[in-house]
């Protein structure tokens, strides 16, 4: 899995030892390469390689071994086979999406993110650019800037990176024309305003021929500018602000009872002995006594050290919490404003619930709204109602609890999220926090004085939730109907939500796109636990054809309150029923998006109840609930 927050890089085969040795060194230039392996990436980032002479001889001996057998440039060496058989080497790993390349020149030393290309790309290129400096756009002189180049751009320009250099390539292709690439830097230059990048800069090249990458080009005698690399050596950083102390709490370390230390690695700013801390969220403060290693006390740790921290008193920490200063505290909400970019295939839907993993700390998350799609080429708001793959939003996110977070412009270790699905444990986004919503703040839980228990033992029942979920003319609604006759007659307190009735009234603006249902399903949810909190029993009959949102229907309420029935009838019995005629008209393509036809739905995988219709009728099956009722303590007295 991708993690935005990357680790030290991985430098292939060199001694990383010269490049970590001194951490205050300012003079390393980070950046990444933006654009596809026909950009001519590989090749560019090959050339750096080779011309600054990074490589070992036996690479070079391998490499115009294989150039004479692989190479798609005839006699000379193919630099890209450099790269891409390190990518080769790299997808055998899988651990990691983003290789860092390390390379100097005598005035500087560079750290190159090299991003694998393809349908994954803008993943990989959020992961290696939440450290870059600077970001190198690849355009193909041949194609001229196209709707990735914005993309990269955009992204580039959300991701805080404050450089670009746009580098036009095989320019030798075009002969090294100049108004080939003066067209070029004038449609860029004409959009490039609302990137907001500090500094802007374009350079024709041939990474192939190695024109203005390391030695000005004598075939571009009309080019004044600098060489690729005398830009990347040049160029000025802004002064790096000294950002206050983040330290997230990765576990808690308590070997026996005499010691206890809060390991993690300081995300940002400087931690010494003595220094005062306070949990962010809850404001304990506290005195750090020693910061501890493998090799021993520290009198210092810094941005980046892993170290264990051991504090004066014992208060309440645990995995996942921010040890800050306290007079430069995190802002801590449980909504907030932020950027998304999504990633996976499956669309982002308002409403479903996600696991949020910001720092080290991973809490359950819903979009709440969606605010705006951006609009790669032009960064306009574009109004939406999901996300699809590589698509960026503006929304408003929902926290399971509290959390201690910088805007993400303040602070990138602290500001940046992934959110993951719940069931395959994938990345679907990568997010940058803009602000914390106040109203999280401003609005307390009203605390009332008669609550569900009594509501409940008013009525001499354990209040619960009868969850029906299948297809459409499974049978749900005539069970639930029977269930709650038999209650009604045993004297128990019921109320049945109907998908059907529900949809004239409360949630009459609902369709059936993926995102309505989703919709319709946290409200009917949302219904069904304030009715819960009435005590009273209540019978949900929805479709409900997602895990995610049934998920979150049981998160909604306590342990053992939800008890989901799977109301079990394949699509050809009914098809076959065709109650209310559904079936058929879906089938002519007179309804879309119908359940089972053009719809997904996903099983239970471990229901309460399941429910068999092919083997028995709706009275036994109703039966079969209320002995469950009975049987598992549900209908006391
Ligand atoms: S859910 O998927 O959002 O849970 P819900 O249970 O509220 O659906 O509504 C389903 C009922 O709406 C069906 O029983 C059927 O009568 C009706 N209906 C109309 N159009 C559709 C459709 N495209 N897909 C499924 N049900 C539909």
């Amino acid at each position: 899995m991708t993690e935005i927050v990357s680790p030290r890089p991985v430098v292939d085969g060199h001694p990383a030892s010269e490049l970590f040795a001194r951490k205050d060194d300012k003079g390393i230039l980070r950046f990444l390469t933006c654009g596809s392996v026909d950009d001519g990436k590989s090749t560019l980032i090959g050339r750096l390689l080779y011309d600054t002479k990074r490589l070992f001889d036996d690479q070079i001996a391998t490499l115009e071994k294989d150039s004479r057998k692989f190479g798609t440039v005839g006699d000379d060496i193919d630099l890209a086979l450099l790269v891409d058989g390190l990518e080769a080497e790299r997808e055998q790993g899988i651990t990691i999406d983003v290789a860092y390349r390390f390379f100097a020149t005598e005035k500087r030393k560079f750290i190159v993110a090299d991003t694998p290309g393809h349908e994954q790309y803008t993943r990989n290129m959020a992961t290696g650019a939440s450290t870059a400096d600077l970001a190198v756009l690849l355009i193909d002189a041949r194609k001229g800037i196209l709707t990735q180049t914005r993309r990269h751009a955009t992204i580039a320009s959300l991701l805080g990176i404050r450089h670009v250099v746009l580098a036009v390539n095989k320019i030798d292709l075009m002969g090294y024309d100049r108004d080939v690439f003066e067209r070029i830097v004038g449609e860029f230059d004409a959009e490039a305003e609302h990137y907001g990048f500090a500094t802007r800069v374009a350079i024709p090249l041939s990474a192939r021929f190695g024109d203005n990458v390391i030695g000005q080009s004598p075939n571009m005698t009309w080019y004044q500018g600098p060489t690729l690399i005398e830009h990347l050596e040049g160029l000025e950083l802004e002064p790096g602000v000294d950002r206050p102390l983040r330290f997230p709490v990765q576990w808690v370390n308590r070997p026996d009872l005499t010691f206890r230390g809060y390991a993690g690695t300081v995300a940002s700013g400087a931690v010494h002995p003595g220094d005062t801390v306070v949990v962010a969220r809850s404001g304990q403060p506290a005195r750090v006594e020693r910061i501890v290693t493998y090799d021993g006390d520290l009198s210092a740790a810094e941005t980046d050290d892993a170290v264990t921290l051991t504090l004066d008193r014992e208060i309440d920490i645990s995995r996942g919490d921010v040890l800050v200063p306290a007079d430069a505290r995190p802002e801590v909400s449980d909504q907030v404003a932020a950027h998304l970019i999504w990633m996976a295939e499956e669309p982002m839907l308002p409403g479903r619930p996600y696991l949020l993993k910001l720092g080290t700390r991973t809490i359950g998350a819903a979009v709440t709204e969606l605010k705006h799609l951006v609009e790669a080429d032009t960064l306009k708001p574009l109004a939406a109602k999901t996300l699809g793959l590589n698509d960026i939003g503006f929304a408003n996110l929902s926290l399971a609890e509290p959390v201690a977070f910088d805007p993400y412009d303040d602070n990138h270790a602290t500001g940046a999220f992934i959110l993951i699905d719940r069931f395959t444990n994938q990345t679907v986004a990568a997010g940058m926090v803009r602000f914390g919503l106040r109203r999280a703040t401003n609005i307390h839980r009203q605390v009332l004085d008669i609550d569900k228990a009594s509501r409940a033992g008013a009525k001499g029942q354990r209040p619960s939730i009868l969850w029906f979920t299948g297809l459409s003319g499974a049978g749900k609604s005539t069970i639930a109907n029977m269930v709650e006759k038999k209650l009604h007659l045993m004297g128990r307190h019921t109320y049945l939500l109907d998908g059907d009735n529900v949809r004239h009234g409360l949630n009459r603006d609902l369709g059936f796109t993926d995102a309505d249902r989703v919709e319709n399903i946290r409200r009917v949810a949302e219904t069904a636990k304030l009715f819960v909190d009435a005590g009273l029993i209540v019978l949900v009959s929805f479709i409900s054809p997602f895990r995610s949102e049934r998920q979150m229907a049981r998160d909604l309420v306590e342990d053992g309150e939800f008890i989901e029935i799977f109301v079990d009838t394949p699509l050809a019995v009914a098809e076959e029923r065709d109650v209310k005629g559904l079936y058929k008209k879906a089938r002519e393509g007179q309804i879309k998006n119908f359940t089972g036809i053009d719809s997904p739905y996903e099983p239970p995988m471990a229901a309460d109840i399941h429910l068999d219709t092919t083997a028995h009728d709706s009275e036994a099956l109703a039966d079969q609930i209320v002995d469950y009722l009975i049987g598992n303590g549900y209908l006391p007295g």
